[in-house]
């Protein structure tokens, strides 16, 4: 069968490759074209300087093998050196515009889907479906995307998830021994998908959570594959293991359905489906609970551990932000009350922490648009049918917004004025796409740290972080625990 495989990807890879560069060719010559007839109109813009090397692969290779080393920005530096910090380049098949500059970034953000449109690999797109909240644009987009984002907004969902994550961490945390390596991403990566699941579906963890999970794993697996749906491909087996979801979600939703949705939500399902807009059937809010895990599911866990990474590596910040949680832990103790969503979001270190953890970390390094028309900004032409790459991870690395910027330094935050830092801070994207699952993620890892901290000692075994395709540690980041007797 692999062979096989290796067949039909050799065959089509060379037909590929002969229809696109003559296509290619041709393209670039008419986008040139156009250009030049666009910079007759508007003399000040012009395309940015750089150059789409190959035909077909343009720059990806050395795109990819940046990525893979411990500075992605790399690639990206040698060229803002050489033309500037917004380029032009050719990645994974597309002419693209890369911008490393933040206000440039922030005019892409927060244009409409008149000017910019999401642009996704096409294994991503033929997984997520047309209905996808990622992919749809338009009145349909935000209305979803506020009905989420209100909803992960309501104190009402926040002191369920704060129950809900504080059940899940403590029986995690509980059956942990001092005698073998904890592996935190695992960890983080099972506490956070049990949050969400209850988050969207109020699933509890169980035999069903455990079938989500699994067919999730193979679900996503596909997320970067080969665009070929044929049996036995890697797309093909993803597309099977999300028609499973979905018919799972869609046996919960009709069960809902029938015995009457709640009019105070208990999950996003319950939203959408009080919702009276007749666009928000059935199948697509099934299918979107399934889309809905793709950006939660794997981002709050690197971010738990990346900060215990970087805790690690700073005693200093480490120290302050246990004693900041332990102060919170024995007062509560002392009053005798639990501690509440607004107590682990108002502990000023601790948030100083994860947003220096975001800025360092770049869970997302950048999100990618297609122009639907020529776009002028900053003096750059960005012609119609073009990509841009919004880079974050070198914005957040820029050493004229951020002194040292390599440096692990939550107490840059202190001071700084979060109002004036709009563009130069985009962990979450902005604009009409703003991540509506921001406050959760905040939330989550707050309590992951606090328990974490108040709990344990722990000596972190030596580990990096990998930055394609994803973010992550490359042995999953294993400690030494020990119990802290005297403070429990
Ligand atoms: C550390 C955690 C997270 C980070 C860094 C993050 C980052 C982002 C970014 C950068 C975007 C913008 C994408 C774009 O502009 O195309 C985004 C969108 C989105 N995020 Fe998050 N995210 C996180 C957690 C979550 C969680 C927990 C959820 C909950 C389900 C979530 C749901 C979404 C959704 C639904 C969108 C798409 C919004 C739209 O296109 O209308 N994210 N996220």
């Amino acid at each position: 069968m692999d062979d096989l495989w290796s067949i039909i990807i050799v065959l089509a890879v060379t037909i590929t490759t002969a229809t696109t560069i003559i296509l290619y060719r041709r393209s670039i010559i008419r986008s040139c074209n156009r250009t030049r007839s666009s910079n007759k109109l508007f003399t000040k813009s012009s395309l940015p300087l750089g150059t789409l090397a190959w035909p077909l692969v343009g720059e990806t290779i050395d795109f990819i093998s940046c990525a893979y080393s411990d500075r992605p920005e790399s690639f990206m530096e040698k060229r803002r050196r050489l033309y500037g910090k917004v380029f032009k380049s050719h990645l994974f098949g597309s002419p693209t515009i890369v911008s490393t500059d933040a206000e440039v970034s922030r005019f892409v953000l927060q244009s409409d889907s008149k000017v910019f449109v999401p642009s996704y690999p096409k294994s991503l797109t033929e997984l997520m479906g047309k209905s996808s909240i990622l992919l749809i644009n338009g009145s349909l987009q935000r209305r979803i995307h506020g009905l989420i984002g209100a909803f992960f907004k309501s104190p009402h969902l926040k002191a369920q998830i704060t129950k809900d994550m504080e059940k899940y961490v403590q029986e995690a945390m509980g059956s942990w021994g001092e005698d073998y390596p904890i592996y935190i991403q695992d960890e983080a990566k099972n506490i956070a998908f049990q949050v969400l699941v209850k988050a969207l579906i109020s699933m509890d963890p169980g035999d069903d959570m455990e079938f989500l999970k699994k067919q999730f794993q193979e679900f996503i697996a596909g997320l970067m594959s080969l665009p070929i749906n044929l049996p036995g491909s890697r797309l093909h087996r993803s597309l099977q293991a999300k028609k499973r979801m979905v018919g799972l979600v869609h046996r919960i939703i009709q069960a809902k359905r029938s015995s009457g949705i709640s009019e105070i939500p208990r999950d996003v399902a319950d939203v959408l489906l009080n919702d009276a807009s007749e666009l928000l059937t059935d199948n697509l809010i099934s299918d979107n609970m399934i889309d809905l895990m793709i950006p939660g599911e794997d981002s709050v866990p690197v971010l738990m551990t990346l900060a215990i990474k970087y805790l690690s590596d700073c005693p200093t910040a480490l120290h302050q932000l246990m004693e900041e949680n332990l102060k919170l832990k024995r007062l509560k103790d002392q009053l005798g009350e639990p501690l509440c969503w607004s107590d682990y979001l108002s502990l000023p270190f601790t948030q100083c922490v994860i947003t220096e953890t975001l800025r360092m970390g770049n869970v997302i390094v950048g999100v990618m648009r297609k122009a639907m028309k020529d776009v002028e900004i900053k003096g750059y032409l960005i012609p119609k049918g073009w990509c841009v790459l919004t880079y974050f991870r070198s914005v957040h690395l820029d050493e004229s917004l951020y002194d040292w910027p390599y440096q692990f330094n939550p107490w840059r935050w202190q001071d700084r004025d979060m109002g004036s830092n709009k563009s130069s801070f985009t962990p979450f994207g902005g604009g009409q796409r703003l991540c509506p699952g921001l406050d959760l993620a905040r939330l989550e890892v707050s309590i992951f740290l606090h328990h974490f901290v108040t709990h344990f000692r722990w000596v972190a075994e030596s580990d990096s972080i990998v930055n394609f395709p994803t973010v992550g540690m490359k042995k999953r980041m294993p400690v030494w625990v020990k119990r802290r007797r005297e403070l429990i």
